[in-house]
């Protein structure tokens, strides 16, 4: 079984392109790049949100670092001409990484919950950082999710998703900890944001697509929880079916809270 939740497979690649662009709009009001010029993305994947950083921040230029070879692959490929010259990537594992320069920021977006050791990447990153230099984090925080009406199957494949996370060495509650995390790593300044989303039958189209992109997520997880006998067929098929129906329902709602956080790199030692 590989380390990593969701696998590296290209059907994975394209989820993550979607999710960033879908996301877009409840993820960025928080990030303020006007004044970077040199940010480290922690974690970029296939680019998706490369590209974004890119686009709302034109005098932005990102080393771009990732494990994976073939991501990166991905990443290069999928940004368009006019935005290559802004991007170095770089493959390597964030807890080794070491900056030529100090840079200006620190970016980093659905990626500690799936390090075994954030407070270790933290710290590292944090010596790639001039001493005004901010990171920003934006992390799952998986027991906020609230879906009504309730199932039985979907509750149990959140469960046995979260588990499987935890198995994986990975954090499904690293919301919550954030702050901790920061601190610990020597952030200073650090303020927390959680962003609670909430879809109803009163945005039937919204409370439709979010559960369809919530399905294409936890779906991503189906292949090592069936073969690993953490969920049934049948409960896959009917979380599924709730999922994609929810919004049908006169007294349907969604509710999941994600967390940013933004701190200083300071220069305690
Ligand atoms: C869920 S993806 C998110 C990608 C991107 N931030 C986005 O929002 O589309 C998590 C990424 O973190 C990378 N990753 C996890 N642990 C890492 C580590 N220790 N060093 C470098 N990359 C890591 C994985 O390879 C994967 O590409």
């Amino acid at each position: 079984m590989s380390d990593y939740l969701h696998g590296y497979v290209h059907t994975e690649y394209e989820r993550l392109l979607h999710q960033a662009r879908f996301l877009e709009q409840e993820v960025y009001p928080f990030i303020d790049l006007k004044h970077c010029n040199h940010l480290l993305e922690m974690g970029c994947g296939v680019g998706a949100q490369t590209r974004i950083l890119l686009e709302r921040f034109p005098q932005l230029h990102i080393t771009a670092i990732d494990r994976s070879a073939e991501e990166l692959e991905v990443a290069s490929q999928q940004l368009p001409g006019d935005l290559q010259h802004r991007v170095r990537f770089v493959q390597a594992d964030l807890l080794h990484f070491q900056a030529e320069e100090k840079a200006d920021a620190a970016f980093c977006c659905w990626m500690l919950e799936h390090a075994s050791n954030p407070e270790a990447i933290l710290q590292n990153i944090r010596r790639s950082l001039s001493a005004d230099g901010q990171i920003y984090l934006t992390e799952v925080e998986n027991n906020s999710l609230e879906v009504r009406p309730h199932s039985s199957a979907l509750d149990a494949y959140w469960e046995a998703y979260n588990r499987l996370q935890l198995h994986l060495k990975g954090w499904p509650f690293i919301g919550q900890n954030l702050e901790h995390h920061l601190q610990s790593a020597g952030f200073e300044h650090i303020h927390v944001l959680p962003h609670p989303m909430h879809y109803s039958h009163h945005n039937t189209e919204r409370l439709k697509d979010f559960c369809a992109y919530w399905w294409r997520l936890i779906d991503s997880a189906s292949e090592p929880l069936l073969r690993g006998g953490y969920i049934s067929e049948e409960q896959h098929r009917l979380s599924r079916e709730h999922l994609l129906n929810l919004h049908q329902h006169p007294q349907a709602s969604f509710r999941y809270t994600f967390v940013q956080a933004k701190a200083l790199a300071g220069n305690k030692p």
